[in-house]
């Protein structure tokens, strides 16, 4: 090690400040030579028991303090913040900055020379990453891994996607609210986060590819050994990467974010996979944009067979060869060169990779579909842009012209959605706003909205959506998402009105609506922006600072790298 480590200024020498930093951490039973100038290696723990993604982590966390221990480090533990998507209101999303001011103040003000990020629900990998990105310490993420794959009535059922599914087809009549019921416990019974391609193994995979985490990192079940031994063995890398001084910006290049996005692509992820990578590439200073993921990911075939584009789940993914066999089926696509964790390429990460199921991770020859990847809708409806993932929708829908049918909120859709006599049929494009970052506050994944059950019960399952709005990663359909600026700054699609004629082209990346300009204006001129939900506390200043989808949604002023120089003596 050629550096010293940022640790000794807490630990070395003999005065005063040492000797209450010293003492103070020997009441855990810590020995002398704990302070002889091992790498003191912090392990950031989003544990929660209201998010039941991330409960295992307690579990998980002992296996990474072993591997640490072994290659000669000293493993403390620290909380953050946890992002449970099951349970927090109104969103998750919402707090997914929050957190990442935790870690990142937590990692700069405390005596670590290098990070372990645990991660599993959807926003806890974004938020451990923003926050570490803006220290560049040597860092590393572990997932806690998916759960098993659902299993009701002898078919597999998978997170999220089955939810909609059957809610559906409750509100269609052809299932029962008993065996609705009866499917709930079905699906999640084990440990682990959702095991669809949802944002959490989206996410999961994205650190994979960025190449911030070990290979095999995506797939392995949380309950399945390998996941155990994974994490010793990121315990022991973390502590050979302060030695190395491989730090997140020497990883976190362009071309990292270029695989990720290819990789996006080819395994048919998340629409919140793009705000979180543009938060990321913000934070470590690398230049990303909305264009990128359209050029990027425009030729990549979906080749992973996994809900909701496909029929298959993680644990399936797990035993085909994980994300290093899909990353290899793409290859000529990835910049094979890049450098990750393992301190050598993704050339090397992915060179024993086999592939050993051939439905469950298509060869090239054969995609899932010839175009994955996120398309970046532009027009007067989204000056800024907006994105779709067309592996998810209908493609006879891509191309389409609707007449608008407004929801000004989420409970206004609500309220009106399976009322006989709302005024739509399965031509019109279902419009939902007042959803964005301010608006909502927080970007909720409202925009994949059940079509009406009128429609339902005819056998329509699919239509146009447009919103400002996320998508959750586990759902499906022709949904025009992330819109920008967003209805509550005045942003276009505030002034849809009901009847307007809506055009979408996907293929060439259009989004209009067909309404004169001095019409427009005449409604900009009568336009009123909406009251905040709340005047005070931490929304009011997510409100205030947060930037547009098309910058990431992070608030302004945490944008950036801010070092990890040690601060000034606290006594
Ligand atoms: Fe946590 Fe899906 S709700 S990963």
């Amino acid at each position: 090690m050629t550096h010293t480590l940022r640790s000794a200024a807490w630990f070395a020498g003999d005065d005063k400040d040492a000797f209450i930093h010293r003492s103070w951490m020997k009441n855990a039973g810590l020995p002398d030579d704990s302070f002889d100038g091992r790498p003191i290696i912090g392990i950031c723990n989003t544990f929660s028991e209201f998010t039941p993604c991330n409960g295992h982590f307690r579990e998980l966390i002992e296996h990474i303090k072993r591997g640490v221990l072994d290659a000669g480090g000293v493993p403390l533990e620290f909380p953050v913040f946890s992002c449970g998507e099951s349970n927090l209101r109104p969103t998750a999303m919402l707090f997914r900055n929050l957190a990442s001011m935790d870690v990142e103040e937590a990692i700069r003000g405390n005596p670590m020379d290098g990070v372990v990020l645990m991660a599993g629900c959807d926003k806890t990998t974004p938020s451990l990453l923003m926050g570490a990105s803006s220290c560049d310490l040597p860092s590393i993420v572990i997932s806690g891994g998916p759960m098993l794959n659902g299993k009701f009535r002898g078919q597999d059922i998978g997170s999220g996607t089955d939810v909609w599914r059957f809610s559906e087809e409750v509100r269609a009549g052809t299932m029962s609210r008993a065996d609705f019921m009866a499917a709930e416990s079905a699906m999640s019974r084990s440990p682990g986060h959702c095991m669809t391609m949802g944002t959490a193994s989206t996410m999961a995979s994205m650190v994979e590819a960025l190449g911030v985490a070990l290979p095999g990192n995506a797939a392995y079940p949380a309950v399945d050994a390998r996941r155990a031994r994974l994490a010793r063995l990121t315990g022991r890398r973390i502590v050979a990467m302060v030695r190395e001084d491989l730090r997140l910006s020497k990883i976190l290049t362009r071309a990292a974010f270029a695989n990720a996005i290819r990789v996006n692509g080819a395994i048919g992820g998340s629409t919140n996979a793009v705000v979180h990578l543009l938060a990321i590439a913000g934070r470590i200073g690398t230049a990303l944009s909305l264009e990128d993921w359209d050029r990027w990911g425009q030729d990549v075939p979906t080749l992973l067979n996994l809900m909701p584009s496909g029929r298959y789940l993680m644990e399936d993914f797990c035993y085909a060869g994980g994300l290093p066999a899909l990353m290899k089926e793409i290859q000529g696509l990835l910049d094979l060169d890049a450098l990750t964790v393992t301190g050598t390429t993704v050339r090397d990460n992915i060179a024993t990779a086999e592939n050993f199921n051939t439905d469950v991770i298509r060869p090239l020859s054969a995609p899932l579909t010839a175009q994955g990847g996120i398309a970046v809708l532009r027009g007067n409806l989204a000056p800024d842009g907006a994105i779709i993932k067309p592996s998810a929708a209908s493609p006879a829908l891509l191309r389409h012209r609707g007449r608008a049918v407004v929801f000004d909120t989420i409970e206004d859709y609500k309220r009106r959605i399976d009322d006989p006599l709302l005024d739509i049929d399965e031509h019109c494009v279902m419009v939902l706003r007042n959803c964005g970052p301010k608006g909502y506050p927080g970007m909720a994944e409202v925009g994949n909205m059940a079509l009406p059950r009128k429609l339902l019960e005819r056998g329509v399952r699919d239509m146009v959506r447009l919103s400002d709005a996320r998508m959750s990663g586990t759902a499906f359909g022709t949904v025009v998402l992330h819109a920008a600026p967003e209805a509550a700054v005045g942003g276009p699609l505030a002034l849809v009105q009901d009847g307007d004629e809506i055009e979408l082209d996907v293929a060439a990346r259009r989004l209009e609506l067909r309404v004169s300009e001095s019409e427009l204006a005449r409604r900009r001129s009568l336009w009123t922006a909406p009251e905040p939900a709340m005047k005070g506390g931490y929304q009011a200043l997510y409100v205030e600072r947060t930037l547009q989808a098309d910058r990431g949604a992070d608030l302004d002023f945490l944008v950036g790298c801010r070092g990890h120089a040690v601060p000034r003596e606290s006594h």
